[in-house]
């Protein structure tokens, strides 16, 4: 099948600072792809070039048959993001949100209501629908987040860490929505610290440390090449990186 997201020897440079070495990856229509890697491997950056948020400093990605350099916008239509980094606006209620996020999107005001009173409950924040984002709580707002990331069904979705600092259940919610969303094929890209999130979500994995791919895979067949076939998703990636996991 063709791929949906071809990256090419794709660098990201800071000034003298390497973020992204050069990776080349292909994501296939409906597939789960994760992004793993310790701090600082260079995963954000990558999600933000895929997504058109930041330039490209050489090499390329298509997305659809789009350049991420010539048609940001055009792909930007095609995607939801949800970010590392909270990016709410804290003034605004949750539903209001969501609303004001579709707008983006020339979505109109009563269905882009429509799509939000659905989203309020498809992530149980309906008796928060009225709150100000300012007085939620980290996982709330996690929530909302990926909520928002569906507002315009996108045919690809970015998850940056959606389940960093969820409580158990909300974890399990949120990769409920994420089978939902391969079910409905849409390309998920995850990025997690949790290797049983990836082992559980994802169809395909890479690898990065420093910038760079250092392995890539099914789960399965990462841990039968590093692990002997035994252990889990955490040994290979611990072998890998030498490094140990954040959470
Ligand atoms: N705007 C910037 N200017 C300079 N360096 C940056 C900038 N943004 C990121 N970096 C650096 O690029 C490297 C990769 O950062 P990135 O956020 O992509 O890592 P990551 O793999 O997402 O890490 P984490 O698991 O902590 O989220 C890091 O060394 C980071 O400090
Ligand atoms: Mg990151």
């Amino acid at each position: 099948m063709k791929p949906i997201i071809q990256a090419r020897a794709l660098i990201k440079r800071y000034g003298t600072f390497v973020a992204v070495a050069g990776v080349d990856f292909e994501v296939a229509p409906g597939e789960c792809f994760g992004l793993l890697g310790p701090n600082g491997a260079g995963k954000t950056t990558t999600v933000h070039m895929v997504s058109c948020v930041l330039p490209i400093t050489d090499g390329d990605i298509q997305i659809a048959g789009l350049s991420a350099r010539n048609e940001p916008r055009r792909i930007k239509a095609m995607m939801g993001v949800c970010p590392q980094e909270s990016n709410l606006d804290t003034d605004f209620s949750v539903l209001h949100n969501l609303v004001a996020y579709a707008r983006y999107f020339d979505i109109p005001t009563p269905e882009a209501k429509r799509r939000a009173e659905a989203l309020v409950d498809r992530f149980r924040l309906r008796d928060k629908a009225a709150q100000c984002v300012d007085d939620l709580s980290g996982g709330l707002r996690k929530r909302l987040l990926v909520a928002r990331a569906m507002v315009n069904n996108p045919a690809i979705i970015m998850l940056d860490e959606p389940t960093t600092g969820l409580d158990p259940q909300s974890k399990h919610q949120i990769w409920d929505e994420v089978r939902a969303m391969k079910q409905a094929g849409t390309t998920v890209i995850l990025t997690t610290h949790y290797m049983e999130e990836a082992s559980l979500l994802c169809d395909r994995l890479i690898i990065m440390d420093q910038g760079r791919i250092i392995e890539s895979g099914t789960p399965r067949g990462l841990i039968e090449k590093h692990a002997a076939g035994e252990g889990t998703l955490e040994d290979v990636f611990l072998k890998l990186t030498g490094k140990e996991l954040r959470e």
